[in-house]
């Protein structure tokens, strides 16, 4: 089975005073979630969605949903995590708790805030989850990248050929991804914000797919700003 988890708990400070978790705030003509899982929703190669959102938010989603979308008897709504791993595993959990878990399962796992995600990007997230196991979804970085370990003074400025800017999705086999997480520490967990970091400090490949320079993560109130200018583009074409 192919599932997807379209990870909504967060909270959105970046995004500054708003009513409500950016994830739920209007792009164009609808919530961003929406959009996002919109794009999901067209291949046949899904099988589930679940979208994962905190404890007081998830009676909203599923009005939202129930508003926007036709055709949900596919789309679940989730308690998400304290933090973005931790989301990504109550989603796990709640598959292998409602549908049981085979070792070919994958999961393509989304920010929310990604509204632009194509259908190719998808499409090679699933081939390679099904054939690697790990897969990141990355550009490369056109800045170069200067790393300092005290903000204060430049530590590295690695070679910019060889860096790239991490997106979503990122997509696994969900036995191998729920195993790495049970074999980490308290402290690991804190380290290991991201989830593909979890395969490469273990040692095991993951593998990359190409993403976009449009597949923006909605932040902060001018990503928002940018967002919505590149919705009105698309809808002039
Ligand atoms: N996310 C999640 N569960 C959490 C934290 C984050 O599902 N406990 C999701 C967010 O909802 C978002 C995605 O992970 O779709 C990317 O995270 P980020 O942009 O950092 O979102 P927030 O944590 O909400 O933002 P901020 O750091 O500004 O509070």
């Amino acid at each position: 089975m192919t599932y997807v988890e379209i990870l909504a708990g967060g909270k959105g400070t970046r995004m500054g005073n708003t009513e409500m978790p950016k994830q739920f705030l209007g792009l164009g003509t609808k919530p961003i979630f929406i959009h996002t899982i919109e794009q999901f929703l067209l291949l046949k190669e899904v099988d589930k969605i679940i979208l994962c959102c905190s404890k007081e938010w998830i009676s909203h989603a599923e009005d939202v949903i129930e508003k926007y979308i036709a055709n949900k008897e596919n789309v679940f709504v989730v308690e998400g995590g304290k933090d973005r791993n931790e989301t990504i595993m109550n989603g796990c959990r709640y598959i292998e708790k409602h549908f049981g878990l085979n070792d070919e399962d994958i999961i393509v796992t989304h920010d929310a805030v990604r509204p632009f995600i194509t259908q190719r990007i998808i499409l090679e997230n699933i081939e390679a989850a099904k054939k690697y196991g790990a897969v990141d979804t990355v550009i490369p970085a056109t800045d170069t990248i200067i790393e300092s370990k005290d903000a204060k003074i430049i530590s590295n400025v690695p070679l910019r050929s060889q860096m790239y800017q991490g997106q979503t999705p990122q997509s696994f086999k969900i036995k191998d991804l729920m195993e790495i997480y049970i074999s980490l520490t308290e402290e690991e967990k804190k380290i290991l914000t991201d989830a593909c970091k979890m395969f490469v400090i273990k040692g095991k490949n993951v593998h990359i797919v190409e993403g976009e320079v449009y597949n923006i993560k909605i932040t902060t109130l001018y990503d928002l700003k940018i967002a919505n200018a590149i919705l009105k583009e698309r809808e002039n074409k």
